[in-house]
């Protein structure tokens, strides 16, 4: 049923495999609200995040999946480290492999880092983000959250604006879309997007202007500018940018009028995002976050059980009350 012993992107899946992933999360994610929302089936694992650049949502969510099924978590971020005293990426997962990791989740600044290690550990590596390559967990969270919204994949119009160049998330999702068979459409300055943008997948289109790829599309999702892949200037002003390419509700009103706001976070309020569409009714931004969880359970469900398990599994038992004297 599921026979890879990582995850380093979205590439290496087939479509089945993505549905595998998301009906799996369905599971998790009714696990995940209930009052009681542990079982053991991971009970003995070690899990442990390895993060070399600033996280929020990834790393929370990721540790919070590994307890919820019962692993133990560790997270070791680079500040606070060995590695700000120098010690390369390959010997820190080494040292923690070390430790008998069973999963090593990694984000790095480099694209192809979580390849290199897979290459190199016995320990499952999942990819939380290489420089701007692969985000594969983004893209399934983001996929999740879309077919719960709609129903479906295949034949929706999906509209991505914003850093798309610098942006795995963009990368990640125009590669599972097209998957799926939606159609991607890339929108952003010219010098936000990638050379040939159209051989992520046979799924994008690139549209150079916002308007015409919100047009009709069905879910209209938002990228932060990445400041910090950025080489130089590459816009004039934030608010000329945030006057083209910023979602408001007027753009919004060009899209279906069921059309759902996505945005991976962190948002930048009043740049990518009118604050009226990020907290309005068409946004799923938090529904995006709550299908992180049960997205990333469902992943090292699979990378440790291979699925094979029923997975209403072992439920932690409930502590028996000492009785009274
Ligand atoms: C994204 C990332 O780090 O790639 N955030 C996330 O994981 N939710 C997007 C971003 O930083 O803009």
């Amino acid at each position: 049923m599921w026979t890879h012993r990582h995850l380093l992107g979205i590439e290496p899946l087939s479509a089945d495999d993505i549905d595998t992933v998301l009906d799996r999360a369905e599971t998790w994610h009714a696990l995940s609200r209930k009052t009681e929302k542990k079982v053991r089936l991971l009970h003995g694992r070690t899990v442990i995040s390895l993060f070399f650049e600033a996280s929020t949502r990834t790393r929370t969510s990721f540790e919070a999946a590994g307890k919820r099924l019962g692993a133990d978590v560790v997270n070791v971020s680079s500040s606070g480290s060995s590695v700000s005293k120098g010690e390369s990426l390959l010997d820190t997962a080494k040292n923690l492999e070390a430790m008998r990791a069973d999963v090593l989740i990694v984000r790095h600044a480099a694209s192809g880092a979580a390849s290199f290690l897979a290459e190199r550990m016995q320990a499952s590596v999942v990819n939380a983000g290489d420089g701007a390559h692969e985000h594969p967990t983004q893209a399934l969270l983001d996929a999740f959250t879309i077919r719960r919204s709609k129903g479906r994949l295949s034949g929706l119009i999906v509209a991505i604006c914003g850093d798309i160049a610098h942006s795995r998330v963009a990368r990640s999702n125009a590669i599972l879309l097209g998957k799926k068979g939606a159609e991607v459409r890339l929108t952003a300055p010219r010098t936000m997007l990638p050379a040939h943008a159209e051989t992520l997948s046979p799924a994008v289109r690139v549209m150079p202007r916002f308007e015409d790829a919100v047009h009709d599309a069905d879910v209209v999702m938002m990228l932060r500018i990445q400041n910090e892949r950025l080489a130089g200037a590459m816009m004039s002003t934030t608010r000329e940018y945030s006057r083209t390419y910023g979602l408001g509700p007027a753009m919004l009103a060009k899209a279906k009028p069921d059309a759902i706001v996505m945005h991976p976070g962190p948002i930048n309020r009043g740049v990518e995002l009118d604050p009226r569409v990020a907290d309005g009714n068409r946004s799923v931004i938090l529904d995006q976050v709550e299908a992180g969880v049960a997205v990333r359970m469902a992943v090292l469900d699979l990378l440790l059980t291979g699925g094979n398990h029923s997975p209403s599994d072992a439920p932690l038992p409930r502590p028996s009350r000492p009785s009274l004297p």
